[in-house]
């Protein structure tokens, strides 16, 4: 039987481009919520010794997580052959060290809780830094889908003379490495964050890049300050308004509106997280990192 997706709320769209490209079927089920407020889960496709995918983006995931556990504990008690889950946003990595004392490390805990639901895990671009690969806080076996090729593609199609321009030092690889396939150069801001919102960037001899168009690529566009005070400076700097590029479109509150109203030439983002900006389609990567961990059967490894 083939493998069947299931769409948690939010990811229908998704679970359907997943399924064209793969020819996966796409599951029915009931998912909803009691007067109280619990959460009722009910297969109606046969999952029973199937092959079943859960796909979550993990935008916002305190509302989310009960549910994904429920869902992956309903099918597994089914008699599911095995259950994975594509994240393409996997939430609490940010959260990799013990910042002021009292704090922890809970992108341990959160990856304890989902590694405990799920046998596999496909996600696009997590925001690795102190933990350097999925591996060192993922017992599963986990694939990671990069954004720079299909951010590159969609830079050479819609930008003329571009400069790729990362958020902060430590962005340099991969601004790098989406300058190199979209043939442009690039750079990096320097980043201080003070508070949640409160950001301050400056960006080294900008004069240089005169006559380009800088394209601001980020992993994550949460409260949209990084973007906004890079743009800032770009636009001081006396160049065109900036194009900006988040992988995952988190955009809290009114973030988006804001950037736009910020005086940015565009924002776009990848399909990741569902919302108005998706410009860039990351269905058929996805769909290959997940059929890669299906192939490679119960002791798939990471990746
Ligand atoms: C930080 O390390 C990330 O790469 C992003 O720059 C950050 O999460 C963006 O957040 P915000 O949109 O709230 O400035």
């Amino acid at each position: 039987m083939k493998p069947v997706l299931f769409a948690l709320p939010g990811n229908e769209a998704l679970a359907g481009a997943l399924s064209r490209c793969s020819g996966w079927e796409e599951g029915s089920w009931e998912l909803r919520a009691f007067p109280d407020g619990e959460s009722h889960v009910r297969f109606v496709s046969e999952v029973a010794g199937r092959e079943v995918i859960l796909v979550c983006s993990l935008d916002r995931p305190d509302e989310k997580v009960v549910r994904l556990w429920l869902a992956a504990c309903v099918a597994r008690e089914l008699g599911a052959a095995r259950v994975g889950l594509v994240a393409p946003y996997l939430a609490y990595l940010r959260q990799d060290a013990r910042f002021r004392p009292g704090e922890g490390v809970t992108a341990r805990h959160f990856a304890r809780l989902l590694g405990a639901a799920v046998d596999w895990l496909v996600t696009v671009d997590p925001h690795l830094h102190r933990i350097r690969s999925l591996g060192e806080v993922y017992a599963i076996a986990t694939r990671v889908v990069p954004a720079a090729p299909p951010i590159a593609q969609w830079i050479r199609a819609h930008v003329t003379a571009p400069v790729v321009v990362g958020p902060d030092e430590e962005s340099a690889q991969w601004a790098a490495e989406v300058a190199a396939a979209a043939g442009c150069p690039w750079t990096t801001l320097r980043k201080t964050r003070r508070g949640d919102r409160d950001v301050e960037v400056s960006v080294p001899r900008l004069e240089q890049w005169q006559g380009r168009t800088a394209v601001l690529v980020d992993d994550i566009a949460s409260t949209g300050k990084t973007m906004m005070a890079a743009a800032a400076r770009i636009r001081a700097a006396g160049m065109a308004p900036p194009v900006c590029i988040a992988v995952h479109a988190l955009f809290a509150g009114t973030a988006h509106q804001d950037l736009l109203d910020a005086g940015v030439g565009a924002v776009v983002s990848t399909t990741t997280v569902a919302h108005v900006s998706n410009r860039i389609d990351l269905a058929e990567p996805i769909a290959a990192a997940a059929g890669a961990l299906l192939a490679g059967g119960a002791g798939a490894q990471s990746a």
